[in-house]
């Protein structure tokens, strides 16, 4: 079996991927370890120099996920900075500065860097376009999840199906493809 170490501190992420990668007999092991996150407009830089930083250091090969909520009325806001906003704001403050705006289109991004220790590192991207509820509903999930609609209901009301249409669901499938021929 292969085992791929996934950097992060967010066991959720570590859950969602799991539930993809498992089936196709890849292990996932969380490590916290951290890496440096660099400040850029864009998530594929910062996942690109935190796989090659963590695999690296761990001296295996590791996967890194990099995910922000891009919205269309606030000119792409939180975006690369969805963690701090998060945490400063939280999903009700978002809402008070989504009220009263008609235009509700958000997409969600995740990029997924992985490397191998002495390479390059590698990105994959998955989007997922959806729309900003106007209330906070569901308990499942993590973060945004309870804003984020698609199809009419919160990604925090879904069950097993925000893995089939998420955004890091899309980033990873094309992982899988890349590692099918690239073993
Ligand atoms: P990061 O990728 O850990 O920097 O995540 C950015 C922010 O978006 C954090 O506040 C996460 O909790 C949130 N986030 C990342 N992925 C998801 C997701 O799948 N659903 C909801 N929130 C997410």
């Amino acid at each position: 079996m292969r085992k791929i170490i996934f950097v992060t501190s967010n066991a959720h992420k570590v859950r969602e991927a799991k539930d993809i990668l498992s089936p196709l007999g890849i292990i996932v092991e969380q490590n916290n370890c951290g890496y440096p996150e660099l400040q850029e407009e864009e998530l594929e830089p910062i996942a690109s120099f935190g796989a090659k930083h963590a695999s690296n250091k761990l001296n295996h090969e590791v996967m890194v996920d990099d995910s922000g909520l891009f919205i269309e009325a606030l000119c792409g806001f939180p975006g690369p900075y969805s963690a701090y906003v998060f945490d400063k704001l939280g999903n009700k403050r978002i809402l008070k500065l989504m009220e009263g705006e008609e235009n509700r289109s958000a997409i969600f991004r995740c990029v997924i860097g992985y490397c191998r220790p002495g390479e390059e590192a590698i990105v994959f991207s998955g989007e997922a376009a959806g729309k900003i509820a106007r209330s906070i509903r569901g308990s499942g999930g993590f973060g945004y999840d309870p804003i984020f609609e698609v199809g009419g209901a919160t990604f925090g009301e879904m069950e097993e199906e925000k893995n089939m249409l998420s955004h890091r669901y899309r980033a990873l499938v094309k992982f899988v493809q890349w590692l099918k021929l690239n073993r």
